[in-house]
């Protein structure tokens, strides 16, 4: 009897938190400079989650340490619903493995829902001496040490990335930390680096206009969005997949009605055909809608914490 009044009253007090929400602004913090892939995801939900909510969501920028500030600045945000955080597998998996962090990525947070995923693609600046991988990869053998590799971070998806295809190849390259890779794209466009393994949304755009060259998609089967790609499979390195997955998240102790809200305008915005079409467009595949929901979240972020540790750290993988 006791129980269920104790029950009760979580219930009413959590109802009445969501009651009234949003009365305000909601900040979604990137842990990233503007202009990269998680930016571009973050804008591209931004305007429909604001309509569903009836608020601004905005965007904004906490950088550095390949997004642990970012993510640190939300897990010890008031659980009010008001401050969220973006991410995805390195932000809130991986980095976790490599950095003493002052917050726990599976214990401090709420999760929100699973956006979407995208592969990674090899690509390198369009003067690049290299016409398929496999020439990558030779050009790279005869000259250790000299290819100068963008990443946005260690532990970033694309420091992960950079480091899967150098132990898959053996090759000595220089690795380039940036707040983001956006930035880092734009230092390959002009040619001051040599080659990124770097996530579709971010490459796709500058790969279309002919500004960079791409090789491989770090995938089963080629991207919808870009068919002329070849899959590693095809290029020369089997096995070497690759897929970064997207979510939100809130401080722990966000109240369950305003988690639902969250995850109500989430998950229709991911139905409108419009946002789903720009994300398919950068080669972002929305996630099915039963991997939508927190719960899904939360088993997924567990799951993937547990096959990935172990294997960063033995990799000996250390921060800067
Ligand atoms: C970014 O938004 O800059 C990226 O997601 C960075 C990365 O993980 O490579």
């Amino acid at each position: 009897m006791k129980r269920t009044l104790c029950f009760a009253l979580v219930l009413l007090a959590s109802n009445a938190a969501g009651q009234g929400y949003p009365s305000r602004p909601i900040t979604l913090v990137n842990p990233f400079a503007a202009g990269g892939p998680v930016d571009a995801v973050a804008r591209i939900m931004s305007a429909p989650m604001s309509k569903a909510l009836g608020q601004p969501v905005l965007v904004d920028y906490t950088v550095g340490a390949a997004g642990t500030l970012g993510v640190g600045r939300v897990a010890r945000a008031a659980p009010d619903g008001y401050t969220l955080s973006i991410g995805h597998w390195s932000t809130h998996v991986i980095n976790a493995a490599i950095y003493p962090l002052q917050y726990d990525v599976l214990k401090d947070l709420e999760p929100v829902g699973m956006i979407c995923a995208n592969p990674l693609l090899v690509v390198a600046r369009s003067s690049f001496p290299a016409s398929d991988l496999k020439e990558l990869i030779a050009w790279l053998k005869a000259n250790p040490g000299k290819a100068s590799v963008g990443t946005a971070g260690v532990g970033s998806g694309s420091h992960m990335g950079g480091v899967y295809f150098q132990s898959a190849t053996g090759v000595k390259v220089q690795y380039i930390p940036y707040k983001g890779t956006g930035p880092a794209m734009q230092d390959l466009v002009a040619g001051r680096l040599d080659y990124m393994v770097d996530q579709a949304s971010n490459s796709l755009p500058q790969v279309r206009a002919g500004k960079i060259r791409a090789y491989a998609v770090t995938a089963k089967t080629r991207l919808a969005a870009a068919p002329e790609i070849p899959t590693v499979d095809e290029a020369g390195l089997p096995g070497l997949y690759v897929s970064v997955w997207f979510g939100i998240w809130a401080p722990k102790g966000t109240p369950h009605e305003i988690v639902a809200k969250l995850n109500a305008a989430m998950q229709s915005s991911l139905a409108d055909p419009a946002v789903r079409q720009r994300l398919g467009d950068l080669g972002q595949e929305v996630v099915p809608r039963e991997q939508q929901t927190p719960e899904y979240l939360a088993a997924y972020h567990k799951a993937e914490t547990e096959k990935w540790w172990p294997l960063v750290k033995a990799a000996g993988i250390k921060p800067e």
